[in-house]
């Protein structure tokens, strides 16, 4: 039998893998660590970065997990049959190990044996070529051999069949998609395929072949080796497994929204909606986006006006719009309902949902209240801009009621077709334009460091790190625990555990302490150990199922002149001279006995060279 529900597909997924070599490594968070480029891990690739561009991974150059990602750009498809913004991306990594041969066969052996697919219903893309890199020739040709027919084989250009990098910078490829039927026919009619009929295929699956690092004039060059990753939608796969078409006649088509672990969070949007809405839109966008916000909240993001909170303001804000639409009440409960249905489906797969559900319910439940309050206000502030205006709202209008009242541009616009009006929108975009021109400023300075890749600033600040820390419990003692780190290419920010605010001296001390590191020019180099091995020989670090068995533990200094020694997955830089000298620029408090410290480096070569594996493995 093959897999059906949810969990049972993600199980087979990681079994699968494992039986053909694989590490299965936990999934990381949903905000990026020490890396500035993008707000949200979008891809199971994405923590992976540094390994695809060289490091040594310590669990080996075959790997598979789970990965929940958040992807934003497709937000305004959010309420069709597929797309979703927080989805679980079933992944197989290969670091330089087997490439386009032993991935396709795999791909193929998992939809077929595995899945029990027919192949029938089966159809694949491969990408065409351009000046950048050459027709996929040899994937095509490893689907026929392995079985799938010619005509079922498309060929896209690099808009569609080309994958990463995921930020500015890094690694990427040529990909070659999945596709299973999804028209009204039973089967697929002859000569179809994506390329020719996308609207009747869904993708399930993308193995990219990451041989290529984006630089930054938009060039590509070729890696140091060939990667494979890959993603797979484990809600789609779902969807496929589930539907009657699967063995029947093909009518009878379901959505990821019907699927066994979303179906009762819909049905908890439906028990409550005193309004109908035939395409179902509007509940299908209240399961997406509270879905989503619950694993934003649950990864340490609060709602707020920039970056990741924003994000999640908008998520949940949205959200109680479409509940408006429905009627639903909202009045501080109805988010926080909507979650724990949430979390009645997923925490058993992730139990950092059940640890952090209070936390949850009570973030959205404020955001929930806030903004039922800047609702009013702003109703006021609609009714007086309405009350003289013709048939139209200005775009000037429209706007402040976006940014001060946070209200939505279709919130504006049915509230004025409900008055017999409507908006100028071209002049809502203009506004809004404006003022993204001025956030963009800085959003590109965050792009800049380039990171994903490790840029030179980006490594330099998390070796200075590591040195932060070791400092720190040196001068204020072993209760000092990293709480969170972010690193920008201007500037580190560390979090640890303290419960008062630090006195001028032992600032001065620490710097001290990190800078005389600094001047040592101590050599930097990491060894591959267990996670029992790490805290025997006394690493530091966050020992919490992040990692896998094996780790990576970076030793700053050698023989006696250890200065600090920790799990990390780098990359560092090889000497502490390059660092140049190290600021702290604040220390303040983060949350309840938390400390957050910000520092800069200046002064170091604006080359560096990247630590490597110790030669003697200790
Ligand atoms: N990183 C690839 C994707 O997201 C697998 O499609």
């Amino acid at each position: 039998m093959p897999p059906i529900l949810t969990d049972d597909i993600r199980q087979a997924y990681l079994d699968f893998f494992r039986s053909k070599g694989h590490a299965i490594i936990p999934g990381a968070p949903l905000v990026p660590e020490n890396d500035p480029t993008v707000l949200f891990t979008t891809a199971g690739m994405h923590p992976l970065v540094p390994y695809l561009m060289g490091e040594k991974h310590p669990a080996g150059t075959r790997l598979a997990n789970v990965q929940r990602c958040v992807r934003t750009q497709d937000i305004d498809e959010v309420g069709d049959a597929s797309h979703l913004t927080m989805f679980e991306m079933l992944g197989n990594w290969s670091l330089g190990d087997y490439f386009k041969e032993g991935a396709i066969q795999m791909s193929f052996e998992f939809l077929t044996k595995v899945l029990e697919l027919p192949v029938e219903k089966l159809a694949v893309t491969c990408f065409e070529g351009d000046t950048d890199a050459p027709k996929d020739e040899d994937s095509a040709g490893i689907w026929k051999a392995a079985g799938i027919p010619e005509e079922r084989i498309g060929f896209l250009p690099k808009a569609k069949n080309w994958w990463g990098p995921a930020g500015q910078t890094g690694p990427c490829g040529p990909d070659t998609e999945m596709f299973y039927w999804m028209g009204k026919s039973k089967l697929p009619p002859a000569g179809s395929n994506p390329a020719n009929d996308e609207a009747n295929w869904l993708e399930i699956w993308n193995d990219v072949f990451m041989q290529y690092g984006k630089k930054e004039d938009g060039t590509f060059e070729p890696l140091a080796q060939q990667n494979v990753d890959t993603g797979m939608g484990l809600e789609r796969v779902a969807a496929v497994m589930q539907a009657p078409s699967v063995t029947t006649d093909g009518a009878g088509r379901i959505t990821v929204y019907e699927t066994d672990r979303m179906k009762p969070i819909l049905d908890a949007v439906s028990s409550i909606a005193d309004q109908k809405d035939v395409a179902m839109r509007h509940p299908r966008i209240i399961v997406d986006h509270i879905k989503a916000s619950v694993f934003i909240i649950a990864d340490g993001v609060k709602p707020s006006n920039v970056d990741q909170g924003y994000v999640l303001r908008r998520l949940i804000r949205r959200a109680i719009r479409s509940a408006r639409q429905l009627r639903i009440e909202h009045d501080g409960t109805f988010s926080p309902g909507i979650a724990r249905a949430v979390i009645a489906q997923y925490a058993h797969a992730y139990p950092h949902l059940k640890a952090r559900e209070q936390e949850i319910l009570s973030a959205l439940q404020t955001e929930e209240q806030q903004f039922v309050k800047a609702l009013q206000e702003g109703m006021k502030q609609f009714e007086r801009a309405t009350a003289g205006a013709g048939s139209q709202i200005d775009g000037t209008t429209a706007f402040h009621l976006y940014d001060t009242y946070g209200f939505p541009l279709e919130l504006t616009r049915e509230m004025a077709a409900e008055q017999g009006m409507t908006v100028d929108e071209p002049a809502f975009r203009k506004a809004f334009e404006e003022h993204q021109k001025l956030s963009r400023a800085g959003a590109e300075a965050r792009f800049k460091g380039g990171l994903a890749d490790n840029s030179a600033e980006t490594t330099k600040l998390h070796t200075a790190t590591h040195l932060l820390d070791a400092a720190l419990r040196e001068v204020l003692g072993d209760h000092v625990y990293q709480k969170g780190s972010n690193i920008t290419a201007e500037r580190l920010r560390f979090d640890f555990s303290h419960e008062e605010k630090m006195t001028p001296e032992q600032i001065a001390e620490v710097e001290r302490l990190v800078n005389e590191a600094i001047r040592a020019d101590l050599p930097i180099a990491y060894h591959v150990t267990t996670v029992e091995g790490a805290k025997k020989e006394g690493a530091i670090g966050v020992f919490d199922e992040r990692y896998g068995s094996e780790v990576k533990v970076y030793v700053v200094g050698e023989g006696k002149n250890v200065f600090s020694r920790e799990i990390c997955g780098g990359p560092h830089v090889a000497r502490t001279g390059m660092l140049g000298s190290l600021k702290i620029q604040k220390e303040e408090s983060s949350s309840a006995g938390v400390r957050r410290i910000k520092a800069v480096v200046a002064g170091g070569p604006a080359e560096i060279e990247v630590a490597t594996e110790m030669e003697n493995g200790k």
